[in-house]
């Protein structure tokens, strides 16, 4: 197969081979693995209804740890659920959503990968349910339903026109007043996201053993872990404050109005939340042997000491005692400039606390696409030479490794609500189906007609799909493959320190020394100009890649040339 001819160009010293061995089995797999996330609905539609499914994606795992060579799949979610969230509304967080496939789908999926050693990651929604959830039903029905603490419920309260009103000013991530008033029982209920994703009260005792009841079902199906939704906000201000005024009036996120007005310092963020933390790593570490069974938690929390937190207090082993890893957005939100992105991964390493392993992402289900984003595919190039050589555990999304643009799906016809609510924030243009092959008109994504697809795939990117990169050695999804090669071959990349590179560096240039436990040594070099620059090495060096994938079998002597927004890995002697 094409791709085995691929791999085999990969020139590494021998040494390095061996030295694979003695490094890799100390390190548990999420520290020296890469981490691909899928969004079902869009991967593979097995049974042609236009829609992905488990199957679908079964019948690519070889694409998966073969082809690309990743290491684990987190699959956001597949639940029974009304879709108003795609899917982050779950009606049942213990079955599949028939769009999606059946248990048994599940489980032939998850033997299969693991024949391969590909791990996966489920998609845990603790923040909220979907309205259509029986524990809902059961709580809005009456004040007096054994339920009714489940979630969070008010009375109004008077607002200063005199007239009862929402509680307090917290707002719907997805625009308007965070609280719904319910007809029936005369109260408000609290949901952080649409009104059809009441969040849970996970200060009742109840909803926490419910929660993880939840979760061992899947562990007791061989899930190697959870990637946890909103993990950041499970628990709220026990007082219900207002929310203080944003002074500097700049958003977080995005430019969501009204929503970037205000500080969210009561309800995310909460300290209460280490505590249940605490007791789902407890759990995780039940079913785990050397903490393989892993907790990856979305925490958008910005301030850097206080999301480094959520790793937990130390423990006598080494490890630490919550997430293992946060996932760490930074790099979403980076200046795009070699000052900027070398700011972020220095504070990182000298916030992390002992025992602390570092995560990068740079694409997921919420973001445009990162070829987008950044402007252009000689920057999308030097991203994924940049996610695989940091020291730290990537995170790619479905998709970028072929340098995948966003599709352009007019507001109008968008199907996220993000998109319906705030112009331009729609999500359906990175969650668009996979292109596989380029003479198809769905891209080899489905047997269904175009039109029958849940989403278009875009001309572009059908263009780029993977049957029209395979062969071409220096296409995107090349790159990809050798940097996921090179990373796990070489004990430098995927478990050696980091020290960013000052002497004689231009600006505009972030290059870092990677040294490995045996002392083999890698410097990543990124040009972020539009000029060619040169950089000095510690030593002579090879060059093991540029992410043009045009220049073969170099020696570099102490100095490495870069074009124009060119980025190079070198291995230094
Ligand atoms: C997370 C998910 C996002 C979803 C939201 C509400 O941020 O990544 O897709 O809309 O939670 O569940
Ligand atoms: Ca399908």
């Amino acid at each position: 197969m094409a791709y085995r001819r691929f791999f085999c160009n990969l020139d590494l010293p021998s040494r390095t081979i061996e030295n694979r061995n003695s490094t890799i089995e100390h390190r548990p797999w999420w520290q020296t693995g890469v981490i691909y996330q899928i969004y079902p609905r869009s991967f593979f539609d097995a049974n042609g209804d236009g829609i992905g499914d488990l199957d679908g994606i079964r019948r690519k795992l070889d694409y998966c740890s073969g082809t690309l060579g990743v290491d684990a799949l987190w699959l956001s979610p597949f639940y029974p659920s009304p879709q108003k969230d795609f899917g982050y509304d779950v009606a049942d967080y213990t079955a599949v959503h028939s769009d999606y496939g059946t248990l048994a789908d599940f489980d032939r999926l998850l033997s299969e990968a693991h024949e391969r050693g590909l791990k996966i990651i489920l998609d845990f929604v603790p923040n909220h349910t979907s309205e259509e959830h029986d524990w809902f039903t059961e709580s809005r029905s009456s004040k007096d339903s054994d339920k009714r603490d489940w979630y969070i419920w008010k009375d109004p309260v008077e607002g200063p026109d005199g007239q009862p009103g929402p509680p307090n000013n917290w707002l719907s991530n997805f625009g308007g007043s965070a609280w719904e008033w319910d007809e029936t029982t005369e109260q408000y209920y609290l949901h952080l996201y649409l009104p059809g994703q009441p969040d849970l009260n996970w200060r009742n005792p109840e909803v926490q053993e419910a929660m993880f009841e939840q979760a061992r079902f899947w562990l007791e199906r061989g899930a190697d872990g959870f990637r946890i939704d909103v993990a950041h906000a499970i628990m709220k201000d026990p007082a219900f404050r207002d929310n203080p005024p944003n002074p500097s009036g700049e958003g977080f996120h995005k430019h969501r109005g009204a929503y970037d007005e205000q500080l969210h310092l009561y309800e995310e963020g909460h300290p209460d939340t280490h505590r249940v933390y605490r007791a789902f790593r407890r759990l995780l570490d039940g079913y785990s042997t050397d903490s393989d069974r892993i907790a990856l938690g979305e925490m958008h929390i910005y301030d850097r000491g206080e999301w480094a937190s959520y790793y937990g207090q130390p423990r006598a082993d080494g490890t630490r005692d919550e997430m293992h890893l946060p996932i760490n957005f930074a790099l979403l939100k980076a200046d795009w400039t070699a000052a900027g992105v070398r700011e972020i991964v220095d504070s990182l390493e000298a916030i992390l606390p002992r025992g602390a392993w570092p995560n990068y992402v740079l694409g997921n289900h919420d973001e445009p696409r990162l070829r987008t984003r950044l402007g252009g595919k000689d920057q999308a190039r030097q991203a994924a030479v940049l996610l695989l050589t940091l020291r730290g555990t990537p995170m790619l999304y479905y998709g970028d490794e072929l340098g995948l643009e966003e599709v352009e799906i007019p507001p109008e016809e968008q199907l996220d609500p993000w998109g319906q609510n705030v112009p331009g924030l729609g999500r359906d243009g990175c969650r668009t189906p996979m292109p596989w092959t380029s003479e198809s008109d769905t891209a080899g994504f489905s047997e269904a007609s175009p039109d029958q697809l849940w989403r278009p795939v875009g001309e572009a990117n059908r263009r780029r799909s993977v049957e029209a990169q395979i062969d071409d050695e220096t296409s995107v999804l090349a790159l990809y493959r050798r940097l996921l090669g090179l990373r796990r071959e070489t004990p430098a990349l995927h478990a050696g320190s980091y020290r960013p590179l000052d002497r004689g560096v231009p600006e505009g240039c972030f290059a870092y020394l990677r040294t490995g436990p045996d002392r083999d040594r890698v410097v990543a070099a990124i040009n972020f100009t539009d000029e060619a620059l040169t950089v000095p090495l510690p030593a002579e060096g090879a060059l093991l890649l540029s992410s043009r994938l045009d220049r073969r079998d170099e020696t570099t002597g102490e100095r490495l040339h870069l074009r124009p927004h060119e980025a190079a890995v070198v291995r230094i002697a």
